[in-house]
């Protein structure tokens, strides 16, 4: 098996029990020079990858649905990608932006702010992944404030990093034995309206949620003006595939205004045309004051940026820096990165996502196990119970089908304890999405029925 057969394929080929013999070798020395820290949910050793498929070091060729956790937007190995990196790469590698200028992070600066979900001028911070992004906000934000407290939400991922782990808050073993973390941050409801109570109504619960902080946060715990910004996903990512509803983000607005509360929106999993739009808040017809980018922005290279309206960095020289963010490398990616998203990726994502969305619109009535399927674009979360009516978690359950569907060649995340994300490339195809739910549909009918046989792999 070659790259070349890789790039004309659209479905998985699995022809070695998995892992393969040479996976298994790196595994073995992974699991000997590796920090045990990693989360790997399944034996992927990927060794090429391109469009919607990665091979592995055996020829087995996956379709990928993870796009290594929601990154390479326009596919493995795009050729405008790797021709723009080729052709920076040969001319300038670093020349750290701290110190010096390029004229790569103002162009990427200008493109950014073109398409920035709120009103300019805007100025722009670069950093090399999500958490720098989110890090850079939280000292923005205190800076330019001169307020200490941040308010964030249950089931939140941010980074983990101190800042930002401080206000991630979404599996107990992130923050386990980390403590103390940054403090001044606290944690509020976030809402799920598959698991609203009983009976009320969808806008109310989503707009009452929000006013926790009012009614409850700032009445007993914070004082108001003493809280410098509310940092939220406008869809939560590793919480469990949330949406955000429009009346929730549109609450949280009206508290930052009414508060001189800086609103920071978190679009490192759902930006970059992701959800449709290029970004998630803009499903809700909210303006934020920040946002923050990573993952999609450069296909696979290290890259983050905090897009403000440029009257709120007024911080001052050496305040906040970092010696690789905005690697012009990294910025030749994004550009062409833009280019394709803007082109055809975005569209894309719509259009897919909404032919997911409609041929599993009957699956939380018509498959055992699935309770719920949400989305917006190619940021579709499908959530397991095993009792319809009580909504019970099935988390194990969820799990065995993340491994079901890799045995099958596709692969799949978790995200949240009980929810299956879909988030493949934005150049994903109708064609592609449908053997991709043909795998999932079969993997769930097998866990369901106890049909399912767990490889020794997993055991
Ligand atoms: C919404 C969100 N913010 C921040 C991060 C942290 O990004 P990174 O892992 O690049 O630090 C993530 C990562 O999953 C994320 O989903």
């Amino acid at each position: 098996m070659t790259p070349s057969t890789l790039m004309h394929a659209d479905a998985p080929v699995i022809h070695t029990k998995l892992p393969g013999p040479n996976a298994r070798r790196i595994i073995a020395d992974d699991a000997r020079l590796i920090s045990p820290s990693y989360t790997r949910s399944y034996p992927l050793v990927a060794k090429h990858g391109h469009g919607c498929m990665i091979e592995d070091v055996d020829g087995n060729q996956f379709l990928d649905f993870s796009a290594g956790i929601a990154v390479t937007s326009t596919g493995h190995c795009h050729p405008e990608v790797v021709a723009a990196i080729q052709k920076q790469a040969a001319e300038l590698l670093h020349m750290s932006g701290t110190d010096f200028y390029y004229p790569q992070m103002t162009e990427l600066a200008e493109r950014l702010s073109k398409i920035a979900p709120m009103p300019g001028p805007h100025r722009v911070y670069y950093g090399n992944s999500g958490a720098e992004a989110v890090e850079a906000a939280m000292k923005l934000a205190r800076y330019h404030t001169k307020r200490q407290y941040i308010i964030a939400f249950y089931g939140a991922f941010h980074g983990r990093t101190m800042g930002a782990l401080s206000l991630t808050c979404s599996k107990a073993q992130q923050r386990r034995r980390f403590a103390p973390l940054v403090p001044g941050v606290v944690h509020v409801p976030y809402p799920n309206l598959y698991r609203r109570p009983a009976g009320t109504d969808a806008e109310q619960y989503a707009r009452d949620t929000a006013r926790h902080i009012e009614d409850w946060v700032f009445r007993t715990e914070v004082p108001p003006e003493e809280c410098a910004a509310i940092v939220v996903e406008a869809f939560q990512g590793e919480g469990g595939y949330l949406p955000a509803p429009p009346a929730f983000m549109q609450e949280l607005r009206r508290i930052c205004d009414k508060h001189g509360i800086l609103l920071i929106v978190d679009e490192v999993q759902s930006g970059m045309g992701r959800t449709g739009k290029w970004w998630a808040v803009e499903h809700t017809g909210v303006e934020p004051d920040m946002i923050t980018i990573a993952k999609g922005i450069a296909s696979g290279l290290p890259l983050s940026a905090l897009v403000t309206r440029a009257e709120i960095m007024d911080w001052t020289p050496g305040s906040h820096a970092s010696t690789f963010g905005g690697n012009p490398v990294a910025i030749a990616a994004a550009m062409a990165t833009i280019d394709i998203l803007e082109r055809e990726g975005m569209e894309n994502a719509h259009k897919v996502g909404e032919h997911i969305l409609t041929r599993t619109h009957d699956w939380a009535q018509r498959l055992p196990l699935v309770g719920d399927i949400r989305g917006r674009g190619l940021m579709i979360g499908i959530e397991f119970v095993s009792d319809k009516v009580a909504k019970t978690a099935a988390t194990e359950q969820r799990d065995l089908v993340v491994e079901a569907a890799f045995e099958k060649g596709l692969l799949v995340l978790g995200a949240g304890p009980n929810t299956l994300r879909l988030s493949p490339p934005l150049i994903v195809t109708k064609h592609q999405a449908d053997i991709a739910l043909d795998i999932l549909e079969e993997s769930i009918q097998q866990v369901a029925s106890g049909k399912y046989k767990r490889p020794s792999w997993s055991e």
